[in-house]
């Protein structure tokens, strides 16, 4: 796959289609690093708690960030025994200055414009769909979105399990077609699957790539990755295959939910256990895509992980953005 520079695609603007946990956070991302973003969803209602979602993640990090010079020298302080001085205090208040990302709350939303018409997406470069993990709601936006766009414009799914070529195949433009999977949460993450499907054109992919790297979170620069295109690509094959493990531990009784967490952050150093992390997901989410990754895998999944997943979606409880999954949050 060769390309020359010249012919790559600039990206600039991006539409968005879904805000919800993965859509409001892309958006917050791309805004952040001066991209321009057009974010559709069905209803005003679901575009304002979009926006307002950002707008409480700025003021987080903002005073995440004003905190950080205390924190760090709390840390210091408390694990050497001793006090900084006002010299050192100073020198490490501007060393955590430069490395944070510098956030301009305002400047930041006015990046992001909210529609409920694909008619915003005139001027953007890039769509990327993030809509919820069903094969035929995929399909028809890709159908929409290929009448509704220009025809230079890269058309991007953030889907976790579903084949990108399929999707490349609703539309009359397979070679721009592609696959960008952020993860759960991408301000923090730097991870970026890059899926391209049977038809996609080297200069979709090397675009891509070159936007992708150029993008950075809160934590450090953006780290795309070229995967295949085969159901749950790799991160979530593999984490698929440890969370359905532990249902299927907690559907036989083998422990509760909070002592499997338990077991494998103390015995194996995670950082979240497996129920943290479906709560973080969403378990109406995580219940969509092992369906999707048992249709493709043929109906070979295991019983006692589908009835969890099936039992707490059917009761709301979706995790933490409906504030109970596993675990119950405070929503403030
Ligand atoms: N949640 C995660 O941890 C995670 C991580 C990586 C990738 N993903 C993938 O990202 C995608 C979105 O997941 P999510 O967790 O953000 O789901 P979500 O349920 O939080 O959000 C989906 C959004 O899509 C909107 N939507 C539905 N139909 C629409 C339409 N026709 N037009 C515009 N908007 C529409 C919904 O109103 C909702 O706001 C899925 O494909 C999922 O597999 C999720």
């Amino acid at each position: 796959m060769i390309s020359s520079r010249s012919s790559l695609k600039e990206i600039r603007s991006v539409g968005l289609v879904g805000g919800g946990v993965m859509g409001s956070q892309i958006a917050h991302l791309l805004a952040l690093n001066g991209i321009h973003v057009v974010i559709k969803d069905v209803s005003n209602i679901i575009l304002n708690q979009t926006i307002l979602h950002i707008d409480k993640q700025l003021d987080e990090q903002i005073l995440f960030n004003k905190r950080r010079v205390k924190r760090e020298i709390d840390r210091i302080e408390g694990s050497h025994g001793f006090r900084l001085t006002d010299l050192q205090k100073a020198t490490l208040r501007k060393k955590l200055r430069t490395a944070s990302v510098k956030i301009n709350k305002k400047e930041t939303l006015s990046h992001i414009t909210p529609t409920l018409d694909y008619d915003d997406f005139q001027d953007c470069d890039i769509v990327i769909e993030a809509v919820i993990e069903d094969l035929d709601l995929k399909k028809r936006i890709f159908k929409e979105l290929d009448n509704a766009c220009l025809s230079g414009v890269i058309l991007a799914s953030n889907t976790s399990t579903i084949s990108i070529s399929k999707l490349a195949s609703c539309t009359r433009r397979p070679e721009m077609v592609i696959g960008m999977h952020f993860f759960n949460p991408p301000l923090a993450l730097p991870l970026i699957e890059i899926i391209p499907g049977v038809h996609t054109a080297s200069n979709t992919v090397e675009s891509v790539l070159d936007f992708s790297r150029g993008l950075r979170n809160y934590r450090r620069m953006m780290e795309p990755m070229i995967v295949k295109d085969l159901p749950g690509f790799v991160v979530n094959r593999l984490l698929l295959s440890m969370l359905r493990e532990a249902f299927e531990l907690y559907h036989y009784g083998a422990a509760s939910f909070e002592d499997i967490d338990k077991a494998l952050k103390m015995g194996s150093g995670m950082p979240m256990g497996p129920f943290e992390l479906a709560d973080l997901i969403g378990l109406d989410v995580l219940y969509d895509i092992n369906r999707s990754m048992k249709l493709s895998a043929r109906g070979k999944t295991m019983r006692g992980a589908d009835r969890v997943l099936k039992h707490m979606s059917s009761m709301g409880l979706h995790g933490r953005k409906t504030g109970k999954g596993f675990y119950v949050y405070n929503q403030k």
